[in-house]
């Protein structure tokens, strides 16, 4: 099989290509990325020279380059990940999570229909449960759950659901969709909470929390996400959507106590000196109060479960940042340090 994995530099595509690529030999996986700001190709050293993995740089929200990369490799299956992914980045500036989730899905559908027809291939979305919009204190999101995000990157990426599920029953073209919880794990840009916290306490500086620190999130080890997705890609129906999360929801916080104490277990640093950073900045607009998925479905029809735990992944987590740093200085460029200055400097 040839498998087309978009934005397979970033976060999740990397951590997807880096536990599939080397699993199957048997299937070829070309990633295509713009490489943007959150792309990063050391991501992918362990699987760069294998003979089944290629990289091409492709703008999905160029259609003309996305008809040439279909007519290249024709692909039997898209994983299709690319994407704006921040979103406070989309509070700032929306405009580009307009062209690459939209447009970009938009350009990716149009190439699947016109080389797949109603017969052949695969369109996997991954999605976000950000789509649901927020719950209170009570509830969980299931499949059926209305859409009314509240960002303008949770708007592009409910377009973006939208769009992949009408060309499902408009045109009969294959495909799947997940929507998934918060993601943490090695690799992902400092952008997010979790390795954000992690790299500002390393260097002493103010752990930014926005408001109270009591919204929830529902954490989830990448590698189990890139475990869900696989599993819906080989087993799941056709035309269906699957929620994915692990059960675990935590306020914010909390994961930023949480941090400190494994930093300082792995650091030997005292731990009240790392949780004397924690500030309380300006809220984000919009801030979604809770995430909770009910991920029954996944569960009981595709028998996927998470393998890590909170205490597991988080501390494994730590300890790649820790581990890893020749990877950070590289993502550490001047575009990361003025997109830290425009965030925080006046919150
Ligand atoms: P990321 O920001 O780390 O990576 C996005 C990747 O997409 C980068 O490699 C980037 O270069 C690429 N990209 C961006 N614009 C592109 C374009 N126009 N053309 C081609 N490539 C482009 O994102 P992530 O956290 O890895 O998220 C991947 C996907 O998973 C996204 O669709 C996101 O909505 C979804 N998701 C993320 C989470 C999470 O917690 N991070 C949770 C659920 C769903
Ligand atoms: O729920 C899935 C979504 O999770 C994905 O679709 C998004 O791509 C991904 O970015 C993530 O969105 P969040 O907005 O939940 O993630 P973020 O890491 O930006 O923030 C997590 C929580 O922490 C959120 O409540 C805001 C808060 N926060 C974030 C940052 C960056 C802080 O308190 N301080 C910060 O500096």
């Amino acid at each position: 099989m040839k498998i087309l994995v978009t934005g397979g530099a970033g976060f999740i595509g990397a951590n997807f290509l880096n536990l599939l690529v080397p699993r199957h030999p048997e299937h070829t996986f070309v990633n295509a990325d713009k490489l943007t700001y959150a792309a990063n190709l050391a991501s992918l050293a362990s699987i760069a020279e294998r003979p089944n993995y290629q990289f091409t740089r492709v703008d999905i929200a160029d259609a003309a380059a996305v008809d040439a990369a279909f007519e290249e490799h024709r692909p039997d299956v898209v994983v299709h990940f690319a994407a704006e992914s921040h979103v406070d980045r989309s509070i700032s500036g929306p405009r580009e999570f307009v062209r690459t989730n939209i447009e970009g899905t938009f350009n990716l559908l149009e190439a699947a229909r016109r080389t797949w027809g109603t017969d052949h291939g695969l369109f996997h979305h991954v999605s976000t449960d950000e789509v649901y919009g927020s719950l209170g204190d009570e509830g969980l999101f299931t499949e059926d759950t209305r859409y009314d995000p509240s960002s303008p990157y949770s708007a592009s990426k409910a377009a973006s659901d939208h769009l992949v599920r009408a060309y499902h029953r408009t045109f009969k073209l294959p495909v799947k969709l997940t929507n998934c919880s918060n993601n943490y794990g090695p690799l992902q840009f400092p952008e997010k909470l979790i390795p954000l916290m992690i790299l500002n306490a390393q260097d002493g500086k103010p752990l930014p929390v926005y408001g109270q620190g009591t919204n929830v999130r529902d954490w989830l080890y990448v590698q189990d996400h890139c475990e869900a997705i696989w599993t819906v890609v080989n087993r799941g129906k056709v035309g269906e959507t699957y929620n994915i999360g692990g059960n675990n929801e935590v306020r914010n916080i909390d994961v930023v106590h949480k941090l400190c104490e494994l930093i300082a277990q792995e650091t030997g640093r005292p731990s009240d000196a790392l949780l004397g950073l924690i500030t309380y900045v300006k809220d984000r607009p919009g801030h979604d109060l809770r995430y909770a998925i009910d991920a029954s479905k996944i569960r009981r029809d595709l028998d996927w479960g998470p393998s890590e735990t909170f205490d597991t992944g988080l501390r494994k987590t730590v300890r790649w940042y820790l581990d890893n740093g020749a990877w950070i200085e590289g993502v550490r460029t001047g575009e990361y340090r003025n997109w830290i200055q425009q965030n925080y400097e006046r919150r």
